[in-house]
This record gives C-alpha cells, structure tokens and sequence, in this order.
C-alpha cells in the first residue's frame, strides 16, 4: 500500500438527536411491517429512561442504523435495533449495541431483555454474539401480513 494511503473511514455511534428522527423512521420502515414515525421516535427517545444511539457514516452525515433501550434501575428492554439494509452483515449492529450495552452498564443495568421473533437469523446471531440466551417463548405473538403469526423469543444477557 502507498505509505500515505489512509485506511477507509469508519461508522461512528451518536447520542441520537430529533434532527435524526425522520431517517431513523425511514431506515425502521425497511425492516419492519409496523414501522414507527419520526414523531413516535423522537418521543421515545426523549424519554428520561430511554437511551437512544445513532450510527453515523464517518462524515457524521447519514444515518445507516438506530437502536432504542429502556431502563429501569438494574434492569433494562432492548426496544429496537435496525441497521439499514445496504450496510447489514458489516458489523456495524454488533458495534451499536455494544455501545448500548456499554452505556447502560455505565448507568447500573445489570440485566438486559429483548424480543426477538424465531426466524429472524441475523438478531439472533447478533443477540448470541453479545452473550443473550433464551429465558422464554410466546407462541403466535408477532401478527404478520398473510402468514400466520410469529413466535417471540424472549433473550436475556447478564451485565458483567
Ligand atoms: C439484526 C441487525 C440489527 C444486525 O445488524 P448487522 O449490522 O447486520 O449485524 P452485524 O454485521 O454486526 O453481525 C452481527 C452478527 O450477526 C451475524 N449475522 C449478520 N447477518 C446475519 C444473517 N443474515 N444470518 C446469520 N447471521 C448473521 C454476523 O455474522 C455477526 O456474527 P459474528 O460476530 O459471530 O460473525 C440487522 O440485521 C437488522 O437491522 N435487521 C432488521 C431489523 C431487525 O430485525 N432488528 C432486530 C429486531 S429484534
């Protein structure tokens, strides 16, 4: 490699702002029949037990994922996690919620719980990854447009 070359710049992960809002909407409408609005984003993320991150090409301009915790003293709900489509399968879920694990970690969470639908391969991969295991089920829980309804996995990680 030329010696002045510079590696390629990386996604970064961002406190969320409102500003941010109306592309996470976007980016949770790719992933999901129900999206959420800017509005129902922005909202939530503003609450004061609610920890909202962002992640950001490198210029800090588009935003290619968003994920959304809620709190509660030692325990903690991953409330949604997406990652855009076109920079899935990078590592750049892993890299947000590790931030989110972290963050909550800071804050006293010693116990995190999410919901996960049976066949969605990617979630649970990354789930696994970041040392979630299955503590329960609900059998018909996620409504889908004509197919029958989906089991909720219900995860669990233990905050070192
Ligand atoms: C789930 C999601 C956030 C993962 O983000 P991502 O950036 O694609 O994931 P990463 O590239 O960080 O990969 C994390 C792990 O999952 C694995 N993985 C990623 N996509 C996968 C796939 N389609 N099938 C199987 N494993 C997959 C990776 O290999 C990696 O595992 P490793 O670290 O052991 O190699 C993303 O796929 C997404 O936004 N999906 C739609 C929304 C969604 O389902 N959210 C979760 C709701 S509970």
């Amino acid at each position: 490699m030329w010696p002045f070359a510079k590696a390629p710049a990386s996604p970064v992960i961002r406190l969320f702002s409102g500003s941010r809002a109306a592309a996470c909407a976007a980016i949770h409408a790719k992933a999901f029949h129900q999206g959420w609005s800017a509005q129902e984003i922005a909202d939530l993320a503003a609450e004061p037990s609610v920890l909202a991150h962002v992640a950001l090409d490198s210029k800090e301009k588009t935003v290619l994922g968003f994920s959304l915790a809620r709190c509660a003293g030692q325990e903690a709900e991953i409330l949604t996690i997406v990652i855009d489509p076109a920079s899935q399968g990078g590592g750049l879920g892993r890299l947000l919620l590790q931030t989110q694990l972290d963050a909550m970690l800071v804050q006293g969470v010693r116990e995190v719980f999410l919901e996960v639908e049976a066949g969605n391969a990617a979630a649970l991969a990354l789930y696994k990854r970041l040392g979630f295991s299955q503590v329960g089920e609900r059998k018909a829980y996620y409504a889908r447009p004509g197919q029958p309804p989906a089991t909720a996995l219900i995860l669990r990680r233990e905050q070192a």
